[in-house]
């Protein structure tokens, strides 16, 4: 292994504490984040308790709400829309994917943008676009956490993002090429030609896809951060299955400078930006 460790879980036990104390120096607000999952998916259950448990953990209240997988349209847009509606909600995360027959942008946009904690309104993503201050989609954030604590300075240089899904890969590009970030940001999805040399050119490659072991050690510029954003579940013969990233982290990890680990790496800062997400709602709600 040559490459230096991002490490994703020290970074993000040390925003989780910095918020924390944020909030005892505000005097202990009752800040209140509140999820919602329509549904029963188990790693949506998983991810959703872990969010519920990181606020409580660092002084938040938290709340839950389960939905069941056959509502209705308007019956989720009720739920949100009283979420929406009630001063004692900071935060709203609405777990995505919904099911199918659901509108995803319109139960999202029922999310006012000062408790938008995913920063994934059309109001939100707005104001990405125009460069003005808000609350930005979480894992992107943690990835700009993640190169902002290690001192990566990727100003004028070639960034590729693997992905252009509106949670991670275009909000991520967005924040890349942002005044004061100013990397030069390639967009590579699906149809990308010759995604392998276009990688090998860049100085950042963040993975964004869900393609297990896409990003192979001969992709890669020696030297070069690697981030992994990606994640699938591999079935062994044996019927085990096992959590993958889009990086194969082994072969990378010989010719990056920079490399996530995964776990460990870009998930944990995600649920860490959450927090840091709510703590800023609550202040654009004049909370504290
Ligand atoms: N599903 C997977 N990641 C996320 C996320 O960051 N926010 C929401 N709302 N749903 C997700």
């Amino acid at each position: 292994m040559n490459a230096q460790l991002l490490d994703g879980n020290a970074v993000a036990a040390a925003t989780r504490a910095k918020v924390a104390a944020e909030l005892v120096e505000a005097g202990s607000p009752a800040v209140c984040l509140t999820t919602v999952l329509v549904g029963e998916d188990p790693p949506s259950q998983r991810y959703v308790r872990m969010k519920g448990r990181d606020a409580t953990e660092i002084g938040m209240a938290s709340r839950h709400i389960d939905v069941p997988a056959s509502a209705s349209q308007d019956q989720v847009a009720e739920v949100v829309g009283a979420l929406a509606n009630d001063p004692s909600v900071h935060g709203i995360l609405v777990q995505l994917p919904l099911p199918g027959h659901l509108d995803t942008d319109a139960i999202i946009d029922l999310i006012p943008s000062a408790k938008d904690v995913d920063g994934l309104t059309r109001s939100s993503l707005g104001t990405l676009v125009r460069g003005a201050p808000g609350l930005v989609p979480c894992t992107p954030l943690g990835v700009i956490r993640l190169l902002e604590h290690y001192g990566l300075d990727v100003a004028g240089k070639r960034a590729i993002v693997i992905g252009r899904s509106m949670l991670v890969g275009l909000p991520l590009s967005l924040l890349l090429a942002r005044k004061g970030i100013d990397a030069t940001v390639t967009i590579a999805h699906s149809r990308t030609a010759d995604l392998r040399d276009r990688c090998r050119e860049a100085d950042l490659v963040v993975a964004a896809v869900g393609s297990a072991r896409m990003v192979q050690r001969d992709w890669v510029k020696p030297g070069a951060i690697v981030m992994d954003v990606g994640i699938s579940r591999e079935t062994h013969v044996d019927g085990t299955t096992k959590l993958v990233g889009d990086v194969d982290f082994d072969a990378v990890g010989e010719v990056a400078g920079w490399l996530t680990p995964m776990p460990g790496g870009t998930g944990a800062m995600t649920r860490a930006c959450l927090m840091e997400n709510t703590l800023l709602a609550a202040r654009l709600q004049g909370i504290l």
